[in-house]
């Protein structure tokens, strides 16, 4: 492993913002998020957040939210929770888990809304286990969100956002409200939804030229 990333690894085990196994925190935060930040406030996911652009900068756009970037990459989140620490931005965690680990550390219905910035699609047949918006990544999500509370999808992969919109046609998930467009920037109604925040991959496939695909829905 670099030294780089063991320095960061380093700081994270010694950051408050940071959860992760290892911690006491760790086995003790599912049901315990509004106290841990000291407030009623709502909270927001961010999974699969890497660097954690949309949460932090939600979390400076909507200081009485609670923002929570979800990854398992430590090294990409200590770039998150040193944005967050440098900004004093009090309504920020990182939580460095597995997303099939989510049930272990939320309660039913704790969760007031989802971002999904950029997934690694897993188009491979073999991979849909993977793949994080399959049907029981869903069932998982809805667990831990209130019923009907929004979920959204920014992709700049088209396979996975067709896939996704099928995915939400299943029986077993209840959508309302459902908007999407395979092209957010040249919808000027959903593009006032992404708060003018571009993630690091984001950037990185828009000077590849490809379009960013977005949906948005409520999940009961
Ligand atoms: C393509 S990156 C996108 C990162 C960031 N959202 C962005 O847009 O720059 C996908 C991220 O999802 C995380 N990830 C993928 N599968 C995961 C899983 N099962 N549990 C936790 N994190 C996962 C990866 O570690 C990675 O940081």
């Amino acid at each position: 492993m670099g030294r780089n990333k063991l320095w960061r690894f380093e700081i994270n085990a010694s950051r408050r913002n940071v959860i992760e196994e290892g911690k006491e925190i760790f086995s003790t935060i599912k049901g315990q998020w509004r106290p841990y930040f000291e407030n009623t406030n709502d909270l927001v996911l961010e999974l699969g957040c890497g660097r954690g652009e949309y949460t932090t900068g939600m979390a400076a756009e909507y200081p009485h939210r609670n923002f929570i970037g979800v990854d398992i990459k430590g090294a990409r989140m200590w770039k998150g929770s040193t944005v967050a620490v440098e900004n004093n931005l009090s309504n920020v965690a990182f939580l460095r888990i597995r997303m099939f680990q989510l049930l272990d550390f939320f309660e039913a219905g704790e969760v007031n809304e989802i971002w999904m910035t950029f997934p690694d699609p897993r188009m491979k047949d073999q991979d849909e286990k993977h793949r994080l918006t399959n049907v029981e990544h869903f069932k998982r999500y809805r667990q831990i969100l209130k019923p009907g509370s929004i979920f959204r999808l920014k992709t700049d992969n088209y396979p996975l956002y067709e896939y996704t919109l099928e995915v939400l046609k299943n029986p077993e998930l209840t959508i309302s409200e459902l908007v999407h467009t395979d092209d957010l920037y040249q919808n000027p109604g959903l593009l006032a939804e992404h708060h003018g925040i571009q993630t690091t991959y984001e950037r990185k496939f828009l000077k590849e030229g490809s379009k960013i695909n977005y949906l948005r829905f409520r999940l009961w």
